[in-house]
C-alpha cells in the first residue's frame, strides 16, 4: 500500500491560486462519470478535477504534487477498457479535453501538431480536408489523440497502415517533476539515443504527461472499396484470412464479425446492415490512388475468397453503403454492451493464422462454462475482441465464470505465442494476466523503467506495473 498525503484545504488552495475556478472540481461536486472508464470494472473518485489548458499548468501541478505525495491520473475522453484512468488512490484528475486544438499542419514535414485533447474523429476529418491521411482507426472515434498514444491503438486500418506508434514522430511531456521535455520532432528518421518517446506510447499515463503530439501523416489514397464477404460459419470466414495474406493481396482493413452481432448493431443504431442472411461475414477494405489498382488487388480477393466457399461476395463502393457496413462495425462493442447487464473482455493477439483456432477455442469456453462470449475483431492483425456477457447470473456465479473464462483464454493466448493486450492496454484490469505470461525479470525491467520516470510512484499508480 503506497501512503500518500491526504488531499487538504492546502492542496485546494494551491490549485485556486493557478487555475480559474470554473476548471476546477472538488470532491462531492465530482460527477460520477469520472470515478471510472467505459467499461467501469473498477470505480474511484479522485479529491479534485482539473480541466487543464497548457503544459505550463500541468507542469505546475505535476511539480506540487510531487513536493506534496499527492497521486495523479490522466483522463481523456474516458473511453479506455480496463480502468487506466481510474484514480484508485483519489488525488488530482488532470482531463485534457479542453486542450483540444490543432496546432499546424505541416504540409511540406506531412506532419499535424495537435494538443492532447483532441478527438480522433476531429483529426481525420481535419487532414483528409487538407488530402492528407491520418491512418489509426481504432473503432472509438471519440477517444482523444492522447488516448490513442497511451495505448497505442490499433483499429481497423493496421493490417495495412500500422498502429498509433508508428505515426508518433515528436511528443512533448511532462514528467512527474514538472519538467517539460520534448521527444523526437518532425524527423522522418531518429537513431539518436533510447526512444523514450516509444517508451510513452503505450505507457497508459504512467511515465509522463503527454501535452503535445507531432503525427506523420500520408498522402490521402484517392480511392476505396470494401467488400462484404458472408460465410457459412466463423470458422471457415476466418480460415480464410491467413490466405489472403498469403496472396500478397494488401488490404487495409480485414474485419470479422458474426450475424449476431450485426444484428445487435441494427438494433443499436436502429439502421439495416446490407445482409444479414449468413452466420459469419468478413469485411474488407482496398485503398489506393486508381480505380484499377483498387479492382485489381480486390477481384484477386473475391475469386479467393469465392474458391474457399464464401456464399457471395458484396461489392461496397458508394458512400451510403460504406456508411452503413462502417458505421455498424465502429458500434460493435457498444452494441453487445447494451445486449447484457454487464460485460468484460479480452483483448488478446495472436499470430494471424491462428486466429480461426482461437475463435473456435473460445466457443469451446463458453459451452464448457455456460456462458454467453460474443466475439469479433480484426482477423488481419489476429486481434481479437471476445466478451464475456453476465447477463442474467448472480455476482458469485458472474465473478467465477468471468475469472475462469479469462484464465483459460489468456492461457491458451500465450500458448498460442499472443499477448495480453492487442490493443485496449493493461491498465488496471489486465495487470495480473500480464504478470503471469511476463517473467520476473520482464516486470523488473517495466518496473525499473517506471521508477526512472516516477521514483515517487505519484503518476497513475497501480496501472501497468507498479
Ligand atoms: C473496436 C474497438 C473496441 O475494435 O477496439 O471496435
Ligand atoms: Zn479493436
Amino acid at each position: 500500500m503506497i501512503n500518500y498525503k491526504k488531499f487538504d484545504i492546502n492542496d485546494i488552495e494551491f490549485l485556486k491560486s493557478i487555475i480559474d475556478e470554473k476548471r476546477l472540481i472538488f470532491g462531492d461536486k465530482i460527477s460520477e462519470d469520472y470515478s471510472h472508464d467505459e467499461l467501469g470494472g473498477v470505480e474511484n473518485y479522485p479529491d479534485a478535477l482539473v480541466k487543464v489548458t497548457s503544459t505550463e499548468e500541468i507542469s505546475k501541478i505535476m511539480k506540487y504534487a510531487n513536493e506534496n505525495n499527492i497521486p495523479v491520473v490522466v483522463r481523456g475522453s474516458g473511453t479506455g477498457l480496463v480502468g487506466a484512468c481510474v484514480p484508485l488512490y483519489g488525488g488530482i484528475m488532470l482531463e485534457t479535453t479542453l486542450m483540444n486544438k490543432i496546432l499546424e499542419i505541416d504540409e511540406e514535414n506531412l506532419t499535424v501538431t495537435v494538443e492532447p485533447g483532441v478527438l480522433l474523429m476531429e483529426l481525420s476529418k481535419f487532414v483528409e480536408e487538407h488530402d492528407l491521411f491520418y491512418p489509426p482507426d481504432p473503432g472509438e472515434k471519440s477517444a482523444t489523440i492522447a488516448g490513442n498514444i497511451s495505448t497505442n491503438a490499433g483499429g481497423m486500418r493496421a493490417v495495412k497502415y500500422g498502429v498509433t506508434r508508428d505515426y508518433v514522430r515528436g511528443l512533448t511531456i511532462v514528467l512527474p517533476t514538472g519538467e517539460v521535455m520534448e521527444l523526437g520532432g518532425k524527423v522522418v528518421k531518429n537513431s539518436s539515443g533510447y526512444s523514450i518517446k516509444d517508451l510513452i506510447v503505450g505507457s497508459e499515463g504512467t511515465l509522463g504527461v503527454i501535452t503535445k503530439a507531432v503525427l506523420k501523416l500520408l498522402t490521402l489514397p484517392k480511392k476505396s472499396i470494401s467488400l462484404l464477404v458472408p460465410f457459412e460459419n466463423i470458422e471457415k470466414a476466418i480460415d480464410t484470412v491467413p490466405k489472403i495474406i498469403k496472396s500478397k493481396a494488401v488490404p487495409t482493413a480485414i474485419e470479422f464479425m458474426e450475424r449476431n452481432t450485426i444484428l445487435f448493431a441494427e438494433n443499436y443504431l436502429g439502421k439495416k446492415f446490407p445482409d444479414t442472411k449468413s452466420d459469419a461475414y468478413i469485411l474488407l477494405t482496398f485503398d489506393g490512388n486508381s480505380k484499377e489498382q483498387v479492382e485489381a488487388e480486390y477481384e484477386i480477393v473475391a475469386n479467393l475468397c469465392l474458391n474457399e466457399g464464401a456464399q457471395d461476395v458484396f461489392i461496397v463502393d458508394t458512400d451510403e453503403r460504406k456508411a452503413s457496413v462502417w458505421s455498424a462495425r465502429d458500434v460493435f462493442l457498444e452494441a453487445i454492451k447494451a445486449s447484457t447487464t454487464e460485460l468484460d473482455e479480452c483483448d488478446v493477439v495472436v499470430p494471424r493464422n491462428r486466429v480461426a483456432e482461437f475463435i473456435k477455442y473460445t466457443n469451446e469456453v463458453a459451452k464448457e462454462l455456460d456462458v454467453r462470449m460474443p466475439s469479433y475483431g480484426h482477423a488481419g492483425d489476429g486481434n481479437l475482441h471476445i466478451y464475456v456477457c453476465r447477463d442474467d447470473m448472480t455476482e458469485d456465479v458472474w465473478q467465477d465464470k468471468l475469472s475462469k473464462a479469462f484464465d483459460m483464454m489468456y492461457k491458451k493466448a500465450v500458448e498460442f505465442n499472443g499477448l495480453v493486450s492487442g490493443e485496449h492496454g493493461i491498465g488496471y484490469a489486465k495487470r495480473q494476466y500480464m504478470f503471469d505470461q511476463y517473467g520476473a525479470a520482464h516486470i523488473e525491467l517495466m518496473n525499473n523503467i517506471k521508477l526512472a520516470f516516477d521514483p515517487k510512484n505519484i503518476l497513475n499508480p497501480g496501472k501497468v506495473c507498479q
